[in-house]
């Protein structure tokens, strides 16, 4: 099933408890324009974005089963500097920064802003479970031009649950010389131009070795994983090819487009 509109409203089609696990990215906040009317992370407050993702994940607590997990990974930003925009980078688009993110009252410039334990700190008051955090490392990730902090080589990924106790099931990755998977995940990213579909179509995809880790851990055969903020598909394609169903949202419907290409090239 794949849905072409905002999370917060396409939710609630679907049935308490119908999903396993969720994996996705939502936009981050400020730093990317997916050109989508009603997009979150554009040109919200700080605040707004939080409770726009805290919202549409309360329908997410819904229509999870009880033992059911969420995986989100969030990319954090820095309170505006002096540097400029950063151009579009056809080798990595997801460097490039169109959106200067609004001043915030409390931070002086340049500060981090810890946009993803924000967000954890939120959903967590929300009511879920938060449980883990892995940093995904970036192991060829591409030199910034910034010279006074050491180049950003990973995201955080956090593992949330509905209940205290969910479906885990250990055996399904294992880490390095087979020993239980640390919350260290060395994990290369894939130019999108390098996908299956051969297009170019997305500037922020998250490499499918990430998604098919998470979707193996928290969900099993036949069951469905679901990602509200679908983008260019790789959480469903991931899903596919792992034999789970799928269930997909997205607002921008050029990227339901390239999705709908991904599925039907067979690239899950
Ligand atoms: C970081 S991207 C997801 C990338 C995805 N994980 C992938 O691998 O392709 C976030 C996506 O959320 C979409 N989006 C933004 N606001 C949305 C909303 N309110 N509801 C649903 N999707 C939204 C954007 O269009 C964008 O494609």
């Amino acid at each position: 099933m794949l849905v072409c509109g905002p999370a917060i409203e396409a939710l609630g089609l679907l049935p308490d408890g119908c999903a396993q696990t969720v994996v996705t990215s939502p936009p981050s906040w400020s730093l990317q324009d997916h050109e989508a009317g009603g997009q979150i992370g554009c040109d919200d407050a700080l605040e707004s974005y939080e409770r726009g993702i805290v919202m549409a994940f309360d329908q997410v607590r819904r229509l999870l089963a009880d033992d059911g997990t969420v995986w989100v990974n969030v990319v954090d930003s820095h309170t505006p500097g002096n540097h400029k925009y950063r151009a579009q980078d056809r080798k990595n688009r997801a460097s490039a920064t169109f959106v200067h993110p609004p001043a915030l009252a409390e931070l002086k410039p340049k500060n981090l802003i810890g946009v993803p334990w924000r967000l954890a700190f939120a959903l967590q008051s929300a009511g879920w479970w938060l449980r883990s955090e892995v940093i995904w490392h970036k192991p060829n990730a591409r030199p910034e031009s910034l010279t006074d902090l050491p180049t950003t080589s990973h995201e955080t990924v956090f593992l949330l649950s509905k209940s205290q106790n969910y479906y885990y099931d250990t055996a399904a990755v294992k880490g390095p010389n087979g020993r239980r998977l640390r919350t260290m995940w060395d994990i290369n990213t894939e130019p999108h131009n390098k996908s299956d579909s051969g297009t170019d179509d997305h500037p922020s995809v998250m490499p499918k070795t990430l998604a098919r880790r998470c979707i193996q851990i928290t969900s099993r055969t036949g069951d469905i994983v679901l990602d509200p903020y679908a983008g260019s598909g790789t959480t469903l394609i991931a899903a596919q090819e792992l034999g789970r169903n799928w269930a997909g949202i997205e607002l921008n419907p050029a990227y339901v487009d390239l999705i709908q290409r991904r599925v039907a090239l067979g690239a899950g």
